[in-house]
């Protein structure tokens, strides 16, 4: 099932000459628009193991198909990354029994760490690190991907805070399936400042990591069947969390670490315990906090994380509290509501998981008051301060763009070339609609200026749910939703790699308050970020850092149908 149609995409992929000189990015852009085919994606010779560089941990890091029980009955065949420490503390590679989830990897800010891929897929792969500040030419660009049966080295130090990142596969044009069939795990660094934190550890720190998969009657995954799956992203019937069917932990009657990450593909949580007792969040993507925030619910993108305090202390032993993700509305258009399958539309309420406590304790830590410090940015601290960077959405013909265009890797415009060592004002917006076919790189820089709302969104799309309905009316039903609109009528996770930004201001266009209304209590804007999710009609103004590293950095839809679809751009700093 997994060997379909490679060969195409393989003989797509020609080999740059060596001596070329890549790393020396001085010269890519003219070494890139020298190689022909525009879009094909060429194929770099892998990295080998440099022997100067002494490395504190190193790990074999495989992927291949497997088997996995999931759900009661017939195993279900699945793609699972496995590890084997050949170098470091023990506690950097830890299974998840019975998971089609990758081990945990868990590293040391400062760590010095070497990780040798090797592909035993039947199609070409390449493991990027979210959330980890690392050189561009280790953060596993589709540039880097390698063929069946061959190795990749990757050699890095570990810059980052404390934090939960991902690491996951991300070849061209295929980065969804392959997470879809389970590539995927959670890497956690650690430091000092957490460390003197005492936080719960150990047995008390529990990831929950939530995916939605759909499943055939012999139990095996389903993927996308159609146009539409891919438009609106691919929405599952089932949730998993560690890649268990209803996941339940039995807990003491004490406070709790869950670190939470949205590995699905395209499905947004809206999440909340069953009896509105309030959500203590203490980190987001790129770590902890200032000092804890209490919510009511939090809404979790896919490449979004959360670090949570879950204090069942007080609770009576056999008391259950279930998770659940909380009836929204306004991420998908209404079209893709309807057609969406299975009985769980994305925005109905349904269970994550059920905490059940078992065991009476007396003891418990207490929450911090304050928690971490971190250098925070002003505006006027950007280098451009009255010219953000635009990030605009929008779309064409079965396609979905970013600036105006669709993901081709030698195709980097004036916008995205960013002076390394800067800090950018960033302004992420929704564009003109398909009707206008493209919006050019000077339409999203105008939008940009102008302060703050997607303003094509407004004046083509109409409001909230006009918004779908004009996807309906253009697109038709059977045709392939290329209506106006339907972008604009989305959420979009943006994830951009390497360092993680400050979520400086959002701003919502008229007409989207009733929908916003239902979600935006949930965001966490007080912490460092790496993804972000943007509603439809909305704009949001983020400040980040390009500090270290030239080359290609990525930025994307974290919705992985969209990102395959062409909702990725690079950034090539210099
Ligand atoms: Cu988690 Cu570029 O992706
Ligand atoms: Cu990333
Ligand atoms: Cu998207």
């Amino acid at each position: 099932m997994f060997n379909k149609n490679n060969n195409n995409y393989s003989r797509r992929r020609f080999l740059a000459q060596s001596g070329l000189g890549l790393l020396a990015f001085a010269g890519m852009p003219n070494l890139l628009n020298a190689m022909e085919g525009m879009g094909a994606m060429p194929k770099l010779p892998p990295h080998t193991a440099n022997p100067n560089f002494k490395a504190d941990v190193e790990i074999e890091l495989f992927c291949k198909p497997t088997s996995v029980a999931i759900l009661v009955g017939q195993q279900t065949q699945v793609l699972q990354y496995s590890a084997r420490l050949l170098h470091g503390p023990k506690e950097a590679v830890t299974e998840i029994p019975g998971s089609y989830l990758g081990p945990i990897i868990r590293l040391q800010k400062g760590q010095k760490v070497r990780i040798h891929l090797h592909n035993g897929l039947s199609e070409p792969t390449v493991t990027h690190w979210h959330g980890l500040h690392v050189p561009a030419e280790q953060d596993g660009h589709p540039l880097y991907a390698i063929d069946p049966g061959e190795k990749l080295v990757y050699e890095f130090e570990v810059l980052n805070r404390a934090s939960m990142n991902i690491y996951h596969p991300h070849p061209h044009e295929t980065t969804a399936k392959q997470v879809y069939h389970g590539l995927a795990g959670a890497l956690f660094v650690n430091d000092e400042e957490e460390a003197a934190l005492g936080l719960p550890s150990g047995d008390y720190e529990i990831p929950i990591v939530i995916q939605d998969r759909l499943f055939d009657a012999q139990n095996q995954l389903v993927y996308v069947r159609h146009m539409h799956d891919r438009m609106t992203g691919f929405y599952g019937d089932r949730i998993l969390v560690n890649g268990r069917a209803d996941f339940q932990m039995d807990v003491d009657s004490r406070a709790y670490r869950l670190r939470f990450l949205n590995g699905s593909t395209a499905r947004i949580y809206k999440l909340g315990w069953d009896d509105g007792t309030p959500i203590t969040v203490i980190g987001v993507d790129g770590g902890l906090l200032e000092k804890p925030e209490t919510k009511p619910y939090m809404m979790l993108a896919p490449g979004e994380r959360l670090d949570v305090w879950a204090d069942f202390s007080g609770r009576a032993e056999g008391s259950q509290l279930v998770m659940r993700s909380l009836a929204f509305s306004g991420v998908l258009p209404k079209m893709g509501m309807m057609m969406n399958h299975g009985g769980l539309p994305v925005g109905s309420d349904y269970p994550i998981f059920t905490a059940k406590v078992t065991r009476k304790v007396s003891d418990s830590p207490k929450l911090p008051n304050t928690l971490s410090s971190f250098r925070r940015y002003a505006i006027t601290d950007t280098a451009n301060p009255n010219k953000p960077v635009p990030i605009a959405i929008s779309e064409a013909h079965m396609a979905m763009l970013l600036n105006g265009r669709p993901y081709a890797y030698n195709d980097v415009q004036d916008i995205e070339r960013i002076p390394v060592n800067t800090v950018q004002l960033m302004e992420i917006f929704h564009a003109h609609g398909g009707g206008h076919g493209q919006t050019t790189a000077n339409e999203g820089q105008e939008a940009g200026h102008q302060g703050g709302m997607g303003m094509g969104g407004m004046r083509h799309g109409g409001m909230g749910g006009g918004m779908g309905m004009g996807g309906m009316r253009h697109g038709g039903m059977g045709g392939g939703m290329r209506g106006m609109g339907m972008m604009m009528a989305m959420a979009h996770p943006i994830h951009l790699h390497g360092q993680s930004f400050q979520i400086a201001s959002r701003s919502i266009a008229n007409g989207n308050e009733a929908d916003y209304a239902t979600v935006h209590e949930g965001f966490i804007d007080s912490g460092l970020k790496d993804t972000v999710l943007v509603m439809p009609g909305e704009s949001v103004r983020i400040i980040k850092p390009f500090q270290d590293f030239k080359g290609l950095f990525m930025y994307h839809c974290h919705n992985l149908e969209h990102e395959d679809m062409g909702m990725m751009r690079d950034f090539l700093v210099v």
